[in-house]
């Protein structure tokens, strides 16, 4: 197995995971893998491990390079499991003479593993270690997503460790951004970033600007997911800018669950209203769409039409379940509506705009409710919703002031 290397003594080892389908709630349908890099100089250094089931994969990859009993340094970028389940056994094997993480990485590796005796060397924002003819430098990237969670930069080669910012879930056998399919690791970065950073876009939005004032020469980066950006990391740092921001694309979704395809039929026809519009759309029904997919439309959607009938007094589970995974992740600076069917009481169109103004949505339509199946004339309705909402766009995106709808959360 020939080593995998990034530079001159600089070697991915890390692990590849064609199993994983799930990764707490978020679809991988590509798999993931888990990257831990090498540095050979005079002082050996790992930076980051692997999930615990894939330990021997790591120490098969330094065992090809090193023995592992000569690694120096243990890099923590991230505490998390994915990257630090198989320490106790690393640790065991390689006895280190530091293991480097930021001062909330100790805290947290205190709390999961419980072992004061590892030799903590807590390092300060900015902070720089000679590794021999190499240098580290450590920045804090604090809630990126964890709030032990640090990048580690190689000066002489250029190479950002960037833990889990800029990752994408995805198996390959290839490991660098040049050698894969463009469009799959653009849509597994976009469904990364939706799924996992949306919440912390201020966050990031600091750090590129920190980077920027930084004046970082950055030649690689090296994240703990996916493949390395060696051929064109400014790529993936020019889509972190845009989706910091939750930049919209000038299109809508409509997203929806259907009893007995009522909210459905509302769904079509409010769709004609966004075509008359002239606004791109897509329909996605949660029955068949899964909600990390749909979070991905999402963050570069501008307009968010929600629609549910009515069940038990609230909402269709799957769409409850939605709107708790959506406002968890808080995205920002989008225009909704809401519609559904219902029997007899008809709380669900209530419901998901009191959420969608709970994430400050400009809510453009007061909701359209028809009772159980609608006719000719609730669907000229719907139409009219769908052209509400288009004629919003329309105005957003050339700029001029779009008004909310008041008193209807
Ligand atoms: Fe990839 Fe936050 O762990």
């Amino acid at each position: 197995m020939k080593p995998i290397e990034l530079a001159k003594n600089v070697y991915w080892v890390g692990a590849v995971d064609w199993l994983t389908r799930d990764f707490h709630g978020y679809s991988t349908n590509r798999g993931t893998t888990y990257n831990a890099y090498l540095i050979v100089d005079e002082k050996i250094t790992l930076i980051d491990t692997v999930k615990k089931q894939y330990r021997s994969d790591l120490m098969h990859r330094i065992r090809n390079i090193i023995d592992p009993e000569k690694i120096d340094y243990l890099v923590v970028n991230h505490v998390e499991m994915d990257h630090s389940g198989s320490m106790p056994e690393v640790m065991e094997a390689i006895k280190p003479e530091k293991v480097i993480c930021s001062k909330m990485g100790q805290k947290a590796l205190l709390k999961h593993f419980h072992q004061e005796d590892w030799p903590y060397h807590v390092v300060t924002p900015g902070e720089e270690l000679s590794l021999g003819e190499k240098t580290l430098n450590f920045l804090e990237t604090r809630m990126l997503h964890w709030p032990d969670s640090m990048f580690t930069y190689l000066k002489e080669d250029q190479i950002l460790f960037s833990s889990d910012a800029f990752g994408e879930h995805l198996a390959t056998s290839e490991r660098f951004d040049d050698e894969v399919n463009q469009d799959v690791l653009m849509h597994e970065a976009t469904k990364y970033y939706a799924n996992i950073l949306t919440l912390y876009s201020p966050l990031v939005k600091k750090l590129i600007a920190k980077v920027q004032e930084m004046n970082l020469p950055i030649k690689m980066i090296a994240p703990d997911h996916g493949v390395v950006w060696r051929d064109n990391p400014g790529k993936i740092l020019e889509a972190y800018s845009r989706w910091c921001v939750h930049e919209g694309k000038g299109n809508a979704l409509i997203i929806y669950d259907t009893m007995w395809h009522s909210t459905e039929m509302m769904a079509k026809a409010i769709a004609d209203g966004l075509q008359d519009q002239g606004i791109g759309y897509k329909l996605l029904n949660l029955q068949v769409n899964h909600r990390s997919d749909v979070m991905t439309d999402v963050l570069e959607a501008s307009a968010i039409i929600l629609g549910c009938p009515t069940l038990n007094n609230g909402m269709l589970p799957r769409m409850a379940g939605f709107l708790m995974y959506m406002r968890g992740l808080r995205p920002t600076n989008k225009i909704g509506a809401a519609f559904g069917s219902f029997g007899w009481s008809g709380e669900a169109v209530k419901l998901m705009n009191k959420a969608m103004g709970e994430m400050k949505f400009t809510i453009c339509h007061p909701g359209l409710k028809v009772q159980y199946v609608p006719e000719h004339t609730h669907l000229k309705e719907c139409v009219e919703l769908g052209q509400t909402v288009g004629k919003t766009l329309n105005d957003f995106i050339a700029g001029r002031e779009i008004a909310s709808v008041e008193d209807i959360i």
